[in-house]
């Protein structure tokens, strides 16, 4: 096990710092400058059915229910079809309305979890177009939907889903560069993103380089009960991710909001004493979340803003903040970036508060029981 660890003390620790290379297999071959290939939906003309489809309906559980959450704004700004989020186990509770016109998309990195796998069952019945996004060639889940796209991120053992989380959302966006590859209108900005996929893997070299800062806001969190992540729009997915690896490894409760929601009772859990990481890089959205920020810090809260390079005067003036300072990418790929200073947080946090980090209590890697 430790020759397989190599360097490095624990498969969550590897997998971290593996994602400059996983994100690199899985755009292999796929990225070109003329656009994107993905083999996997080519055949049978699944494209033109998947563009024709009334709704796109997203499902899965955990970590890869929050990649698809990441990348559904990017998908309905590519594809103009509307994009319909589902957790496996919740779709099946409610049993909800699935349709022939519909395209579902399971992800999931397993591709053995249960309620995922019994959630495809349901839309297939239903007469669904069923598509898979999985890292594990030959899954139940890759033999028994009618397409997909494998995510190449290599083998992940820790029970902490990290390298499959970045490469699921890469997946994700290049399907969502698939679809609307014959729209004009979108061209100028499918090159843009296609430029920024390429750069991708030397950004999260860059953001990596963060461990020892995260391991120092790490020691500062150690005895906290509580640590709340505020983010919105492409970034809404990173603060539920992000909560989400403290929960999960570092046994340490905290959860991840949507910003927009702060005044409508989240604020007021805000003292000096509860920590909360506020997302605020570039993007469309950033203006707002200045102004959450302000709002915060006007009830004493205690602030960790995580910002674009260069940004932490723009985001803090006063300075009474702790800052992350990560590179700015394209907005849709932005989340990528994000979650990886949180990964580490959640990595070093568990380690402090001596937990076990590659087998979290009462967890299992695969759910596949209901
Ligand atoms: C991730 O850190 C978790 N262990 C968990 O949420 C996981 O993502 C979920 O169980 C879904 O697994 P899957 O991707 O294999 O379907």
């Amino acid at each position: 096990e430790q020759i397989k660890k190599g360097s490095y003390d624990h498969f969550m620790q590897k997998e971290i710092h593996e994602q400059p290379h996983s994100l690199t297999t899985t755009m292999r071959g796929r990225v070109k400058d003329s656009g994107v290939l993905l083999g996997g939906l080519k055949e049978k003309e699944y494209l033109k059915t998947i563009r024709r489809s009334r709704r796109l309906v997203f499902i899965g559980c955990g970590t890869s229910y929050n990649a698809a959450l990441a990348a559904r704004p990017f998908v309905e700004e590519l594809t103009g079809i509307p994009v319909t989020m589902e957790v496996a186990s919740d779709l099946l509770d409610r049993q909800g309305p699935i349709y022939r016109e519909d395209t579902a998309v399971f992800v999931s990195q397993s591709g053995e979890t249960a309620d995922t796998l019994l959630a495809l069952d349901y839309a297939l019945e239903n007469g669904a177009l069923c598509v898979g996004i999985t890292n594990t060639v030959g899954s139940t889940l890759s033999r028994r939907t009618h397409c997909g796209v494998h995510i190449n991120a290599g083998c992940e053992i820790g029970v902490a889903s990290t390298k499959a989380y970045t490469s699921q959302i890469v997946v994700m966006v290049m399907v969502a560069l698939a679809v609307g590859s014959d729209q004009i209108s979108t061209q100028v900005r499918r090159q843009a993103i296609i430029g920024g996929l390429s750069n991708l893997p030397s950004n999260v070299s860059e953001v990596l380089k963060l461990d020892t800062e995260m391991k120092e806001l790490a020691s500062s969190l150690i005895d906290s009960e509580s640590l709340l992540v505020f983010g919105r729009g492409y970034n809404y997915a990173t603060a539920l991710e992000g909560a989400l690896k403290v929960k999960e490894v570092a046994l340490m409760h905290s959860e991840g909001m949507l910003a927009g929601e702060m005044k409508h009772g989240p604020l007021a859990l805000v003292d000096e004493n509860l920590p909360i990481i506020v997302i605020a890089t570039r993007d469309a959205c950033f203006s707002k979340q200045q102004s959450v920020i302000q709002q915060l810090l006007s009830r004493k809260g205690r602030l960790i803003v995580m910002c674009s390079k260069g940004d932490a005067s723009a985001v803090c003036p006063s300075g009474s903040c702790r800052v992350i300072e990560v590179p700015e990418v394209a907005d849709c790929l932005q989340p990528v970036i994000n979650i990886i200073p949180l990964q580490l947080l959640a990595y070093h946090l568990t380690v402090l508060r001596g937990f076990d980090v590659d087998q979290p209590r009462n967890l299992a890697k695969s759910v596949t029981t209901q």
